[in-house]
């Protein structure tokens, strides 16, 4: 049976994100926007695009602006990109309320016509709208997973690979915590080869991929001034989806509904999953030093706080 991904917002993360999944031959992908014809030129291009790549998954653009969703209908995966990005001098969490009202407008109309779907949340202030996705679609904790840990732990792979000078192939970074500003990237289990990075550079070099891992999101803004990033958080997007897709129980690090787990209850914060057909199948827990579990706890902090102004 053919499988269906619906990808809310056909902005450049929605629409690359599409793109990628209709490449990929991994699914049939409905791309829906509030505007009016963007979303059906998209998809017809895109369409086409895929007589080139020799794909046959289909793709639909449609407008939602009327709040008809029923293009939507039983979809397997829903991966949510709807709101309005950053702008320079911006925060993730300036977003905050904003984005609320579009993530809560969205689920309300998605949930009830793909009830047994599996949630992807992507607009920022990630791991809140991640918990506002959770409480607004009732769905269990393992069908709600954010996206941001693949993004953050790829572009931190990148800076350790340009400062080796080795193949990103060989680097597997480890990042938790939220998708802010106090992110924890954890070098002590971020390896190059099989090698923790420790034992490859001097502390101060990884300060400092540690600081533009937690600054990568604001440094693509600043470079664009009209938006934020989408080629990585896209290939992000699509890392989590093949995983679910092809239950490939795969660990990733994602947001994802802490009950206990990392001493942190209640709230959605990034941490190591294993995603397969059922979504985040099981959570990953690692043993952390003192100080890494302070930053942990630091950043879980910063996503309460956001959380709580919702009250979700
Ligand atoms: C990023 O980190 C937009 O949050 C996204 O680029």
């Amino acid at each position: 049976m053919r499988r269906k991904v619906t990808v809310v917002g056909g902005g450049f993360v929605g629409s690359t994100t599409a793109q990628r999944i209709v490449d990929s031959g991994l699914a049939d992908v409905v791309l829906t926007d509030i505007l009016e014809g963007s979303p059906a030129g998209k998809a017809l291009d895109m369409l086409e695009s895929a007589a080139v790549t020799r794909s046959d998954a289909s793709v639909k653009g449609v407008s939602t602006g009327g709040g008809d969703y029923k293009e939507t209908a039983n979809s397997d995966l829903v991966v949510i990109t709807a709101g309005f990005p950053r702008k320079p001098g911006m925060s993730r969490d300036d977003l905050l309320r904003a984005n609320y009202d579009v993530v809560k407008g969205v689920v309300e109309a998605i949930v009830k016509l793909s009830p047994n779907a599996i949630l992807i949340v992507v607009t920022n202030p990630l791991d809140a709208m991640a918990q506002a996705a959770y409480k607004i679609s009732g769905f269990s904790k393992n069908r709600v997973i954010g996206m941001a840990g693949v993004l953050d732990s790829a572009r931190m792979s990148t800076f350790v690979a340009q400062e080796l000078n080795v193949s990103v192939e060989n680097v597997h970074s480890f990042v938790l915590g939220g998708h802010g500003d106090d992110m924890t990237p954890l070098p002590r289990y971020s390896t190059v080869a099989g090698i923790p990075l420790p034992d490859l550079l001097p502390k101060e070099r990884i300060d400092a991929i540690v600081e533009r891992t937690r600054k990568g999101g604001i440094e693509i803004v600043n470079l664009l001034k009209t938006g934020s990033a989408y080629y990585a958080p896209s290939a992000a997007v699509l890392d989590m989806v093949e995983a679910i897709l092809k239950d490939k129980k795969k660990i990733l690090p994602c947001a994802v509904y802490l009950e206990g787990e990392y001493g942190i209850n209640g709230l959605f914060v990034g941490v190591p999953v294993k995603l397969g057909a059922r979504g985040a199948e099981e959570i990953i827990q690692i043993k952390l030093t003192p100080e890494e579990n302070k930053e942990l706890q630091k950043s879980a902090a910063s996503v309460r706080e956001l959380v709580s102004v919702l009250g979700v």
